[in-house]
């Protein structure tokens, strides 16, 4: 099931300003664990500039920083790119209000075509090669054409740098605890009415494993893909099982493929 992109939109124009305070008890504020585990696997190292993609109101970003900052990672450059101006507009209220408003900027682009800008000037455009990482928090599941921005992704990440994406992910036979209920409930409540209705986004069950198959050809004719280095499915344990008890993370890094041979890392 695709997400809708006008009830996306529609949705987080509405509730721009209590996503948060949804997200987290949606999660069981588990959210914010999730957030920190995408810093850690970014691997960057000072001076990076790094793309947080679908970023809402910079909630993620502010969550890396934190994990950055124990890791004594220094003088980044993070921007947030999305496509609904009243979460970015909220997420830069937010970032002032917290002081972080020159560490973190929020601009407005379309994950599935970061060189809109070139054409139509209210949307940003990236070079390629651009960012040191690009990460992105349940983003995926919300994108119309997901892989158009698996590719997007991959073009404006240099080459050895990472990306990563977390989102959600359906219960799996021999991993959950009660798995026919926690099945059903996947099935009947979470994608139709929670992921569907509530937030108009698809299933994005299956985006780990999309992801991986990435390719992209440059002007130059080099070819592009992943390494993956994380493709995980994690389960909670029962007693944080409902609403949702798992989730999917994706870590790969840039490498140059040959068209002729096997792949060659960078
Ligand atoms: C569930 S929110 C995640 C926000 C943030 N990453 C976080 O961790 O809280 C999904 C966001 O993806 C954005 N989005 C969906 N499709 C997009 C697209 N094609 N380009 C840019 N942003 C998009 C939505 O506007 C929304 O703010």
């Amino acid at each position: 099931m695709r997400p809708d992109a006008k009830a996306t939109q529609r949705v987080y124009r509405k509730r721009a300003r209590r996503y948060e305070l949804i997200h987290h008890i949606g999660t069981r504020f588990r959210d914010t664990t999730w957030r920190q585990e995408v810093a850690w696997l970014s691997a960057i190292e000072s001076g990076a500039r790094v793309l947080d993609l679908c970023t809402g109101t910079g909630l993620s970003a502010i969550e890396y920083l934190k994990v950055w900052e124990v890791k004594g990672i220094r003088d980044l450059r993070i921007v947030g790119v999305d496509h609904n101006n009243e979460m970015l507009a909220v997420g830069k209220e937010n970032l002032a209000h917290l002081g972080l408003a020159d560490r973190i900027e929020l601009v407005f682009g379309d994950a599935m075509d970061m060189k809109r800008g070139q054409r139509e000037e209210s949307y940003v455009s990236f070079e390629d090669s651009s960012f040191d990482a690009v990460l992105s928090m349940c983003g995926v599941g919300e994108i119309e054409e997901p892989t158009l921005a698996f590719k997007e992704m991959l073009r404006v990440v240099k080459p050895g740098g990472r990306v990563v994406v977390i989102d959600v992910h359906e219960p799996v036979k021999g991993l959950t605890s009660f798995y026919t209920v926690q099945r059903w409930f996947w099935q009947t409540i979470v994608v139709p009415n929670i992921l569907r209705r509530f937030w108009g986004a698809g299933d994005p069950s299956g985006m780990i494993y999309e992801i991986a198959e990435t390719t992209f050809t440059d002007e130059n004719n080099r070819q592009w893909a992943f390494e993956t280095l994380v493709q995980v499915v994690r389960t909670d344990s029962w007693w944080l099982s409902l609403p949702i008890n798992t989730i999917g993370i994706f870590c790969g890094k840039k490498i140059e493929q040959s068209l002729h041979s096997n792949r060659i890392g960078v």
